[in-house]
């Protein structure tokens, strides 16, 4: 079984999505940006705000290089911005990971990400984050597989259609 990474915006369910299909398929489960807490003792949030952006996007891919040469099966939750970076699609590539896009409205992210205790440096601010959707969302569409999740779909219901869909594709 290749390894499955799951891209999508900040607040789009990633972990939680992960979480489940790991269950479900039986393998294990890693949310990359809990890796790279692990790895730097800063949470990502701490990392772009101490250390800036850039210096976060490094230690981003170093971190899931390494996690892909360890990893044999299983599901990754990566963070919203690692699929946008090309040296990271490449990597997945390289690693015949498949890739899926969870697309959820930007207005489920921003009510998600508006009421989280979870600090997200690149989204404080209504009109910053949905620029940031905006852009990026051309770049998500790049995954091998995209989904959609309806607010009101039960996640047993929706990882059915999940697996279906990498069944047949
Ligand atoms: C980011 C998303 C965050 C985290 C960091 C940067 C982004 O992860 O990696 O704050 O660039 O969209 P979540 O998507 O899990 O919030």
């Amino acid at each position: 079984m290749k390894v499955i990474v799951i891209t999508g915006f900040m607040g789009c369910g990633k972990s939680k999505v992960a979480r489940a299909l790991a269950r479900r398929l039986d393998v294990p489960v890693v949310d990359l940006d809990d890796v790279i807490t692990a790895r730097e003792g800063r949470t990502p949030a701490q990392l772009i705000t101490e250390a800036g952006e850039s210096v976060f996007r490094s230690i981003e891919s170093d971190t899931l290089r390494e996690l892909l040469k360890k990893m044999q099966s299983g599901v990754i939750a990566l963070g919203g911005g690692t699929w946008i970076q090309e040296t990271n699609r490449e990597l997945i590539a390289r690693h015949s990971c498949l890739s899926i896009w969870l697309d959820v409205p930007f207005e489920v992210c921003w009510g998600r990400i508006r009421i989280s205790d979870e600090d997200r440096p690149l989204g404080r601010t209504r009109e910053q984050a949905q620029a940031l959707y905006e852009r990026r969302k051309p770049i998500y569409q790049l995954a091998r597989f995209h989904i959609q999740r309806l607010p009101d779909e039960d996640l047993n219901s929706f990882i059915s259609r999940l697996t279906e869909e990498l069944d047949h594709g």
